[in-house]
């Protein structure tokens, strides 16, 4: 049933600066899509069926556009790292587990669990480079309800023999083995290139991606300029690139024509986001897994200002968290940091740009997503704040600062996406 009406508080943005809040107001959808907020609803519409959330808030969905899905079973631990050391000591261990269906379907069936709980209705995820494992998790985000791309990572160098392809000829069969099977067998899961990153893989196998990726028309997923030692590295294995972002536009993988997500850009240079942003890349935004891993703080309002395409991201396990709610309030609490200590020409993020990136900035990599003006997918969150009580009556507006601070998974009682109902 896509037909139908909401009733609530809706707090939505407008743009990146806007947020609209309608207290007791009715949001129609029609055919899985928004048409039309309303403060009483009008004739037209009053043979639809209405589920009335009474004093409740409504949300869009929230989109985490960076997660590794098998590293959420060592979030929280392990953060006493940097990086490169962290792969080496924590991540490539335990991403080579799931080697084992048995193991990876525990796994995963407790990552899906917890995002079908969470704010997030939409996410861009890494699995590893096990195939079947990586179908199992594709299987599982499809029969959950969410809206996902997830990719089969790429990774021949650099790392530990227990997590590698055995070689460039191995790892494109693998590919386009995964690529065959899943391109058409779900309706919200899609395939999306996922080479690791520069390091840990090698020019040919770059190569091979790039023509992968156009035989199959996809998108990419990539890490780019998240930690100093890495960029240092880059230096080494690709002198002819000016910087990062251009080794990978050399490798034809850095957007351009179809959709790109790069993951952190905490150090990226001017000529790099002028590269980002000619090429539409979308950047996500880590704050909590750059402060975990010791990283830098990425200067986001600024790509904002230049017109670059921001959404944030969790990054677990380098988060530790899968709230984007929480992650919300990471990018605010990280960029005041950056700006006190370190830049006072980029000034710290406001609640409106910050629930921006959750909602409409990387809702944008899946379409109209992320609003609820019309034409968009219905993708809403509805949350109690009753939990969060307070001596006085407060405006929508401030109900809602308080719940991206406050509230959690247990505050959440109704969830849509893409006009379907999960709970
Ligand atoms: N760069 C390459 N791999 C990873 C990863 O798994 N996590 C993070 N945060 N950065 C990476
Ligand atoms: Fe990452």
């Amino acid at each position: 049933m896509r037909d139908y009406v909401l009733r609530g508080n809706l707090c939505y943005s407008a743009d990146m600066d806007h947020i609209e809040t309608r207290a007791h107001a009715y949001l129609v959808c029609l055919d899985g899509r928004c048409a039309g907020v309303f403060d009483q609803l009008p004739a037209r519409y009053a043979q639809l069926p209405l589920a009335d959330f009474g004093d409740r808030l409504i949300l869009p969905g929230m989109t985490d556009l960076h997660v590794h899905a098998p590293q959420f079973a060592f979030r929280g631990l392990g953060m006493d790292m940097e990086l490169l050391e962290w792969l080496n000591t924590y991540t490539f261990p335990e991403e080579s587990k799931y080697r084992e269906l048995d193991y990876a379907g525990r796994a995963y069936s407790s990552f899906v669990q917890h995002l079908r709980r969470s704010e997030t209705t939409r996410a861009v995820i890494f699995a590893t480079i096990h195939v079947p494992a990586t179908e199992l998790l594709m299987q599982k985000l499809e029969d959950a309800g969410l809206c996902s791309y997830v990719g089969k990572v790429n990774m021949n160098r650099n790392c530990p023999d227990y997590l590698r392809e055995d070689s460039t000829v191995q790892a494109v069969r693998d590919t386009r083995r995964w690529i065959e099977e899943t391109k058409d067998r779900f309706t919200r899961t899609r395939p999306i290139i996922t080479p690791r990153f520069i390091p840990s893989c090698t020019d040919d196998l770059m190569y091979a991606l790039r023509d992968l990726r156009e035989e199959y028309d996809l998108p990419v997923q990539s890490h780019l300029s998240e930690n100093y030692s890495e960029i240092a590295w880059i230096r080494e294995l690709c002198p002819r690139a000016k910087h990062y972002g251009d080794a990978y536009d050399q490798f034809g993988l850095f957007g351009g024509g179809y959709p790109c997500i790069m993951a952190h850009c905490v150090h990226s240079n001017e000529d790099e986001q002028a590269l980002i942003r000619q090429r539409g890349v979308f950047i996500a935004h880590s704050p909590e897994s750059n402060i975990n891993l010791a990283s830098g703080v990425a200067p986001v309002n600024q790509f904002l200002d230049n017109g670059l395409r921001v959404g944030l991201a969790t990054d677990i396990a380098g988060g530790s968290h899968e709230s984007m709610l929480r992650a919300t309030m990471h990018a605010i609490q990280a960029s005041k940091l950056r700006w006190r200590l370190y830049d006072q020409n980029v000034k710290p993020l406001s609640f409106e740009r910050a629930f921006y990136l959750a909602t409409m900035g990387g809702g944008a990599f899946f379409g109209k997503v992320g609003s609820f003006l019309d034409g968009f997918e219905l993708d809403a969150v509805v949350l109690d704040d009753g939990t969060l009580d307070h001596p006085q009556a407060l405006s929508v507006r401030a109900r809602l600062e308080r719940a991206v601070y406050l509230a959690d998974e247990r505050n959440i009682t109704a969830k849509f996406v893409a006009g379907e109902r999960l709970f």
